[in-house]
């Protein structure tokens, strides 16, 4: 089956070539675009894309789009969700308001323990019902590729049972989906005064039984303040190895962690949040071809803490992601164009830099560089059009309006809000 795209005012994000690895430092400002494009997607893939002089003429039984004065993306690629969970916290979201901080209220038992507590009510065929709900929410908003991560469990059965819905999600959706295991999100109560009782149960029962079953793409530790320490994620990322699991992992968000360093040395896919980094956590990410530095500016905004220092991440030469954190404790959102806004206000990021750190540099830090993150040939033809605008800076500059009107997830119309 065959749709084209014609008459695209911008198609954004093309790639000629074999597909970037990743973008970074003064790359990222350079978004390759075509004016005046067509698109043409076959069996799910990216077909052909060029000037409309050079439009192909296609079957009769093709679908057409005409896209004019609109422009065409890749989905954007959000590498860092959490988007199974049971319930909400806005009570929290109040308490906040009143003075309290997140790791008060962490303290006390509620952020991530609470979640965990509603979740271990929560049967697996509730909790994959609205967990697709908030996919079909993403997608709506222009997400084709998601990590996802468990961590809301904190025991065997729960975290199992958060990584079963993810496994029953990716047999359900045209979003291309990752899981992550991350067991070790908070300690559970009961292991508070034995911690490594919980490490244990971590390594040698959950571990096993995910890599059995075949649940989890990656590993991911909670490494700050509060939360685990430098030398037990170590513990937990040697170990999650020994099964497979590369580590992806939340680092340096409420304090100057170690995390980063751990996440480099072992050779993490990414390192996440970075919003308390200095000049050690830079240099020491330079160093790394692999490892990308991802951002999540939602949580800054919704928790009221510092923003990570995109701009001089930049200029120092690394490439920067951005991805949303949906999550209902610390960012109950997964709308990316609003994360872009964010980091274009927030981190000073330029909207070129912004759009290649969702996409390609997004696709990247779940190794999906080869088939999402670009108008690529061969890639999967996961992309979005947006109602007319008059530049790609407008769709982060109107940080209100929702600018995505169709979303095409392997070369099929899923959700359209187009006329006619
Ligand atoms: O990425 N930082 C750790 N985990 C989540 C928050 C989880 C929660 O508060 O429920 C985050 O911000
Ligand atoms: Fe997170």
């Amino acid at each position: 089956m065959q749709l084209l795209i014609k008459n695209i005012a911008t198609l954004v994000q093309v790639e000629q070539g074999p597909p970037a690895l990743r973008i970074a430092g003064k790359n990222m400002q350079q978004l390759p675009v075509l004016e005046n494009a067509f698109l043409l997607m076959e069996s799910g893939r990216i077909t052909d894309f060029g000037p409309m002089d050079e439009c192909p003429s296609v079957s009769e039984s093709a679908s057409m789009i005409d896209a004019k004065g609109k422009m065409v993306f890749p989905c954007w690629c959000d590498s860092h969700t959490h988007l199974v969970y049971a319930g909400s916290r806005e009570q929290e979201f109040v308490y906040r308001i009143k003075g309290m901080t997140y790791e008060e209220i962490a303290r006390q038992g509620g952020g991530i323990l609470n979640s965990a507590r509603l979740l271990q009510q929560t049967p697996e065929e509730e909790l994959y019902n609205s967990a697709m709900e908030r996919l079909a929410e993403i997608t709506r908003y222009g997400t084709g590729a998601v990590e996802i991560k468990s961590g809301y469990g904190l025991s065997f059965d729960s975290e199992l049972k958060m990584l079963r819905v993810i496994k029953e999600m990716k047999k359900h959706t045209d979003v291309e989906i990752k899981a992550t295991f991350l067991g070790a999100h908070a300690i559970p109560l009961q292991y508070k005064a034995n911690r490594q009782a919980y490490i244990a149960e971590i390594i040698q029962r959950m571990l096993p039984a995910i890599a059995l079953e075949g649940l989890a793409d990656y590993i991911d530790v909670f490494c700050d303040t509060g939360f685990y320490t430098v030398a037990e994620t170590e513990q937990i990322l040697e170990a999650g190895g020994l099964f497979g699991l590369k580590p992806k992992i939340h680092a340096n968000e409420l304090a100057v962690s170690g995390g980063v360093q751990v996440g480099v040395q072992r050779g993490a896919i990414s390192v996440d949040h970075l919003e308390q980094i200095g000049q050690a956590e830079i240099d020491c990410l330079l160093g790394s071809p692999i490892t990308m530095p991802t951002l999540l500016p939602g949580t800054a905004f919704f928790l009221n803490i510092p923003y990570a220092p995109a701009r001089q991440m930049i200029d120092a030469g690394l490439p920067v992601c951005l991805a949303s954190d949906y999550n209902p404790g610390s960012t109950p959102s997964g709308r990316m164009s609003f994360v872009l806004s964010l980091a274009c206000l927030k981190l000073q990021m330029l909207p070129e830099e912004a759009i290649h750190a969702a996409t390609i540099n997004g696709a990247c830090a779940m190794e999906l560089q080869q088939t999402h993150g670009s108008i690529c040939r061969g890639k999967v033809a996961n992309v979005f059009i947006t109602k007319p605008m008059p530049s790609v800076a407008f769709l982060p500059y109107a940080f209100g309006s929702n600018l995505i009107e169709t979303v095409i997830l392997k070369g099929k119309v899923v959700e359209t809000t187009a006329k006619g």
